[in-house]
C-alpha cells in the first residue's frame, strides 16, 4: 500500500516529491493507540457470503485524526464497529491501548449520522445519559460536566431545551456533547454531519478541529466526502469494495484550523478523489 504525503503550500502539486518518506516517521512515531491487525469479517447475503472486510490493518496513534474514505459498502463502518466493540471479527485482532477489544469500552465513543437523542427527555438529560457511564461521579458533577460538553459544542443556552424543538445541526451537537461528555479517548464517528447543509456542517467542521485539538482525541472518522476528510484529517485512508480493503493512505499537513473552501484543500482533494477513482476502476474490472 501506498502513502503518501501531501505538502502543506503548494499551488502546483509534484506527487513524485510528495512520496512519504518510512524514516522520517519512524523517527518520531506518535504512540499507536489503536491497532487493527489482519482483520477480515464476512456477512452472509442471499447470494452467499460477502467478504466486508478482507486482511485490513491500520495503526493510529495517540491524538490522530484517521478519516476513512471509500464507496458504499467497502466496509467503513463494519471497521468502525469493530474498533468500537459492537461487532467482532471473523479473523485478526484488535486492539487498544494494547487491551484487546472485546466489547463496547467508556474508553470508545461512538457517534452516528442518525443522533439517536431520546425525544423525552432535554438537552441536558440526553448528556447526562451519556455520564451515566461513571458511576464514580456524583448528581451534581455530572450536571457541571454535561454543561461543560454543552457549552463546548455551543448550546450553553439550550441545556433545557426540548429535542424537538432542535434543528438537525444543533440535534448533532447534543449528540456530539453525548458522546464526548464521558470523555472517550477515541472517537468512532460514521459520517455525523451527511444529513446536515452546507452551512452548519462548516461550522461543525470548525468545531470539531476546535475539540479536536483541547480535549486531545483520538479520532476515526468516516465519510463520503473527500474534502471533508482533508478538512479534518491527519490521514486519509481510502478503501475500495468486493472485498473492502485498504488501497492507500494520504498523510495530510494543511495547517489548522483548515476551510474546507481554500484552494489547497481543494487541490488536495482533487488529487485523493483521483486516487480513488483509479482503485475503484481496478477493483471493479478484476474482480
Ligand atoms: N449486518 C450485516 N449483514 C449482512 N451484510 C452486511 C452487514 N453489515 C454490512 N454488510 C455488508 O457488508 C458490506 C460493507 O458494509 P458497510 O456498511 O461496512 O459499508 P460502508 O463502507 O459503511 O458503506 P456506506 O458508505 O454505504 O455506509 C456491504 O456490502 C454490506 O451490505
Ligand atoms: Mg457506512
Amino acid at each position: 500500500m501506498t502513502v503518501t504525503t501531501l505538502p502543506s503550500a503548494p499551488s502546483t502539486f509534484d506527487t513524485t516529491q510528495a512520496v512519504w518518506s518510512a524514516t522520517d516517521e519512524l523517527r518520531n512515531p506518535p504512540p499507536a493507540k489503536l491497532i487493527v491487525d489482519r482483520v477480515t469479517k464476512s456477512f452472509k447475503s442471499q447470494s452467499g457470503w460477502l467478504k466486508a472486510l478482507d486482511d485490513v490493518s491500520l495503526t493510529v496513534g495517540e491524538g490522530e485524526f484517521v478519516c476513512l474514505v471509500g464507496p458504499s459498502g467497502c466496509g467503513k463502518s463494519t471497521l468502525l464497529n469493530l474498533i468500537a466493540g459492537l461487532d467482532t471479527p471473523e479473523s485478526g485482532t484488535l486492539s487498544s491501548d494494547g487491551a484487546p477489544i472485546i466489547g463496547p469500552g467508556r474508553e470508545r465513543g461512538v457517534m452516528f449520522q442518525e443522533h439517536a437523542l431520546f425525544p423525552w427527555l432535554d438537552v441536558l438529560g440526553n448528556v447526562l445519559f451519556g455520564l451515566q457511564l461513571k458511576p464514580s461521579l456524583n448528581k451534581a458533577e455530572r450536571i457541571d460536566i454535561a454543561k461543560y460538553y454543552l457549552q463546548l459544542v455551543g448550546l450553553g443556552r439550550f441545556v433545557h431545551a426540548n429535542v424537538h424543538e432542535l434543528s438537525g445541526g444543533m440535534k448533532q451537537r447534543v449528540a456530539l456533547a453525548r458522546t464526548l461528555a464521558p470523555n472517550p479517548r477515541i472517537l468512532c464517528m460514521d459520517e455525523p454531519f451527511a444529513a446536515l447543509d452546507a452551512m452548519t456542517r462548516e461550522q461543525l467542521y470548525a468545531d470539531l478541529q476546535d475539540i479536536w485539538a483541547k480535549r486531545k482525541k483520538t479520532i476515526i472518522f468516516v465519510t463520503h466526502n473527500v474534502r471533508e476528510a482533508v478538512c479534518l484529517g491527519d490521514r486519509v485512508v481510502l478503501f475500495s469494495p468486493n472485498p473492502g480493503r485498504i488501497r492507500e493512505e494520504f498523510r495530510i499537513t494543511l495547517p489548522r484550523n483548515r476551510d474546507i473552501n481554500s484552494v489547497e484543500l481543494a487541490e488536495h482533494a482533487t488529487l485523493i478523489t483521483r486516487a480513488l477513482k483509479q482503485h475503484n476502476a481496478t477493483t471493479n474490472t478484476s474482480e
